[in-house]
């Protein structure tokens, strides 16, 4: 032959050549593994839309946890599903409520594991928005006190990092205020800062209990069109003193995650959401595709994206998967 060509398959020949020059890597240290905690006993709800996944009761916590840190898991993100919902959200900042108590049951018994607290109050208002709502309008600076007096009572149990997600404008300003107050300067604030009104979260407000009762979320999440926003989103957080990048949700936001990575230089995150979980388990129960294979490509597209942490519904599936392989 006359004409010259590129050999990219020598780098191809064997699975230990490959290997050699594989460029992105999954570990179980990437992985934040989400809890849903409920009040009772012996509660093991599974959550109808998300197979696989549980609310579940303080007692039977701990069993969960064993086996995520023993297969190295480094980090659990949680989540309260309270018992009684009010206005403002009173049981987000209750000092024994269901998520104060189970951050403290953890880090009693973990005490090495990272747990990071889900700072809201949709999950706690009888409205479901993520702020006070007056007159059919969900309320900016009022709702920023709320959520400081909620971080820190989060961090008084013991919370280790702080993930606010309500995309009220000011609020890692707020809550870094309140922690700095309350003498926990030391704690890390994870923002939720790039956050789409996105229907993968449906659910999530199933397993939550959070769907709004009235409108949307979309006068303070950010509209699945923007590219640019997500840039100010981000440049804002990490002026108020954010310590890690949340974009939301990750597999439909690949670009906006590598707009944010080559932006800014603290750890960015993934949050592979509860639609994009519920897809996969769909179509793997139907025998359509095959789940494992499908996990690790996307996961691992995420971190080629630029991630350096996922939260993922599938963190002990991928804990497991990285010891079979
Ligand atoms: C609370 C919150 C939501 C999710 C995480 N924190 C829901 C929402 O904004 O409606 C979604 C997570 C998921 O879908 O897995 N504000």
């Amino acid at each position: 032959m006359s004409f010259e060509f590129s050999r990219h398959r020598r780098l191809r020949n064997s699975a230990n050549m490959r290997s050699l020059v594989r460029e992105t890597h999954l570990r179980t240290e990437d992985l934040i593994f989400p809890i849903f905690v409920v009040e009772g006993e012996q509660k093991r709800n599974p959550v109808e839309s998300m197979p696989g996944v549980y609310q579940l009761s303080l007692d039977l916590l701990n069993d969960e946890i064993h086996e995520a840190v023993q297969l190295g898991i480094k980090a659990v993100i949680v989540f309260g599903v309270p018992e009684h919902k009010d206005e403002i959200g009173s049981e987000a900042y209750n000092e024994c409520g269901i998520v104060q108590r189970a951050i403290q049951q953890i880090k009693q018994h973990f005490p090495e594991l990272v747990v990071v607290a889900d700072t809201c109050l949709c999950q706690y208002t009888d409205h479901g928005h993520c702020g006070i709502v007056e007159n059919g309008e969900i309320l900016n600076d009022a709702s920023l006190e709320l959520l400081a007096k909620t971080a820190v009572s989060q961090a008084r149990a013991g919370a280790d990092v702080i993930a606010p997600s309500n995309m009220m404008d000011g609020f890692v300003a707020a809550i870094r205020h309140g922690l700095d107050d309350a003498g926990f300067e030391h704690i890390p604030i994870m923002s939720y800062a790039v956050k789409y009104a996105s229907a993968f979260y449906g659910p999530f407000r199933d397993a939550a209990h959070s769907s709004p009762q009235f409108g949307d979320r979309k006068t303070y999440q950010m509209d699945p069109a923007n590219r640019l926003e997500a840039l100010r989103e981000a440049e804002s957080d990490v002026a108020e003193g954010a310590d890690f990048l949340i974009v939301k949700p990750a597999l439909a936001y690949l670009d906006i995650i590598r707009d944010v990575k080559n932006h800014f230089n603290i750890p960015i995150v993934a949050y592979n959401v509860s639609g994009e979980y519920s897809m996969i388990k769909a179509a793997s129960q139907n025998g359509w595709i095959n789940e494992k294979e499908i996990v690790l490509e996307m996961l691992t597209g995420m971190k080629r994206a630029g991630v350096d942490l996922i939260i993922t519904y599938f963190a002990k599936d991928v804990a497991r998967y990285l010891q079979e392989n």
